[in-house]
């Protein structure tokens, strides 16, 4: 774990291993000014090795200096964040990452951040502090618990992680209380995110329903405004989730449906409710997946390892609202017992489905937690699943989907979206596309052809959500999961969902 601490300026009598200073782009005032943190000298050859490497201080502009000269600094980075009218919270996380990054690729134990720079426009100083946390914590991220010979392990002996304790020099910060503050959210925010992302980079042999619940119970665990409670299978029938247990029939591992419940004011209040879907291996059933990158399906989880990582945030913040995080989770399987196609299923709703493909098994799974849900009387909803591959062709791996039922609900995500960097796009919804998913010989079937898969999907699951209740689908099938590094997320896990619920929570529920 990771502690910041704000510091006035670089104490001659600590040491750190490595010292990043982030800077903006002044083209107007010639160059690099002094750096009042710093020791004069050091700033003093730090102005002249950018004037010699001709240092813009552009966005992503980096300046790595090995020797700095002074003995109590190891090395130093200088980064540039672009000028100072465009920069945006965005540029200040994705800087930060970078700090992150070498940070833990380095040997460095002790990690000095100085920021050179005021906050962005329209943001204050505990927007800029928690922003730069974010950027530190989740490029600093590491998967690194099976490899233990690695160059990882020869760094810092944190095996890869980021030094425990960070200082922060804000230069040009007025408000020093506040940036604090906003170093510990950010912290807190990017450590939520980084457990949904070790929950969805952990392999299906390790990462099953029932780890996943032991993890649920571990967030709600020392907290006062969380409960838990598992349902197994049994349960699970006992409520009659006809749909979620086809999916669930032909597993040897158990299913666990999870029901986290946060209360954060009065019980009269309408709760949130977050579902997740939770498809801890997918190998598409009966109509089985091909070779290619079918091991990437270990992450079919990534929306329960969100809700997980949305109620660790939850027991920090502690904001003033009420939220039900729901997460049905199962393996997909192909077995002597697995659902097959043309069964007709009897979902908890009492709607029936036809199966078509075995592969179209989270909308099976959602529609009962979506049917659940209803019983919280909620004033909105929210599902993350990775659900389509569609989805990933049209908008690739930078924006999830979004098809909600409320426009204001939708408004306030995609506001969130862009506050956070967690990207959404709306899609519609069209009753074209629910005609496409009527069956002939049942109510609905689970697939609609080859086209606008996305919103067939949403279509489907739109049947199950009450039309008064704001309800809102992010389909994070690209976002969840990336092949190589991009922005502030190493390859892998992007714990895609935490920061955009947290804020949406926070800033648009009253
Ligand atoms: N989990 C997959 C969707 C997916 C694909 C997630 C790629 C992440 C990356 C989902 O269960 C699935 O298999 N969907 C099918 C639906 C189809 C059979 C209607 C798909 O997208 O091919
Ligand atoms: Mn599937
Ligand atoms: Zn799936």
């Amino acid at each position: 774990m990771t502690r910041f601490d704000v510091q006035k300026t670089l104490s001659p009598a600590l040491k750190t291993d490595l010292l990043a200073i982030v800077v903006s782009d002044t083209p107007d005032k010639g160059g690099l000014k002094p750096f009042r943190g710093l020791p004069v000298g050091l700033s003093a050859s730090l102005i002249r090795a950018g004037k010699r490497q001709k240092f813009k201080a552009k966005a992503g502009e980096q300046i790595h200096l090995v020797d700095s000269g002074s003995d109590h600094i190891g090395q130093v980075l200088l980064v540039g964040l672009g000028t100072e009218k465009n920069f945006t919270l965005d540029s200040v996380r994705l800087a930060l990452s970078r700090v992150g990054n070498r940070a833990a690729d380095s040997k460095a134990k002790s990690l000095t951040v100085a920021v050179a720079v005021k906050p962005p426009k329209g943001a204050d100083e505990q927007d800029f502090a928690q922003a730069a946390a974010e950027g530190l914590v989740l490029g600093g991220y590491r998967f690194d618990r099976f490899r233990k010979s690695t160059s990882s392990q020869e760094s810092n002996g944190a095996s890869g992680k980021l030094p425990a304790r960070i200082g922060v020099i804000p230069e040009g910060m007025k408000q020093s209380a506040r940036f604090a503050g906003g170093l510990k959210r950010g912290e807190v925010l990017a450590r939520a995110t980084c457990l949904a992302r070790d929950l969805s980079n952990l392999p299906a042999n390790y990462a099953t329903p029932s780890h996943l619940a032991d993890q649920a119970r571990k967030t709600a665990s020392g907290s006062r405004q969380i409960t838990v409670k598992i349902f197994g299978p049994a349960e699970i029938r006992k409520e009659k989730m006809g749909a979620f247990l086809a999916v669930a029939q032909g597993a040897e591992e158990p299913c666990r449906f999870i029901v986290l419940q946060y209360r954060g004011t009065a019980s009269s209040k309408a709760p949130v409710v977050v579902v997740g879907k939770g498809v801890t291996f997918d190998t598409g059933g009966i109509s089985l997946k091909p070779v290619a990158k079918m091991d990437e399906m270990k992450h079919d989880m990534s929306g329960a390892a969100a809700v997980i990582g949305l109620f660790a945030a939850l027991k920090e913040l502690s904001p003033k609202v009420n939220v039900i995080g729901l997460a049905p989770c199962t393996e997909n399987m192909p077995s002597g017992r697995a659902y097959r196609p043309g069964d007709i299923i009897t979902s908890r709703s009492g709607k029936t489905v036809e199966v078509l493909n075995t592969d179209a098994e989270g909308r099976m799974l959602l529609i009962d937690a979506l049917d659940y849900a209803k019983k919280y009387k909620p004033r909105a909803i929210i599902d993350l699943a990775t659900l389509t591959g569609a989805c990933v062709v049209s908008l690739g791996h930078t924006f999830a989907g979004l098809i909600s039922n409320d426009d204001k609900l939708s408004a306030s995500l995609l506001e969130s979206a862009s506050r956070t960097g967690d990207l959404l796009w709306r899609l519609p919804f069209h009753q074209d596309y629910l005609d496409l998913v009527k069956s002939k010989i049942a109510d609905l079937k689970n697939t609609g052809g080859p086209d606008a898969g996305t919103l067939t999907a949403a279509a489907f699951l739109r049947e199950f959500v009450d039309p008064k209740t704001p309800w809102a689908h992010c389909d994070i099938a690209g976002t969840a999961w990336l092949s190589g590094p991009s922005r502030y997320h190493p390859r892998g896990a992007t714990g895609w969902g935490v920061r955009i619920l947290a804020d949406y929570l926070e800033t648009s529920v009253h």
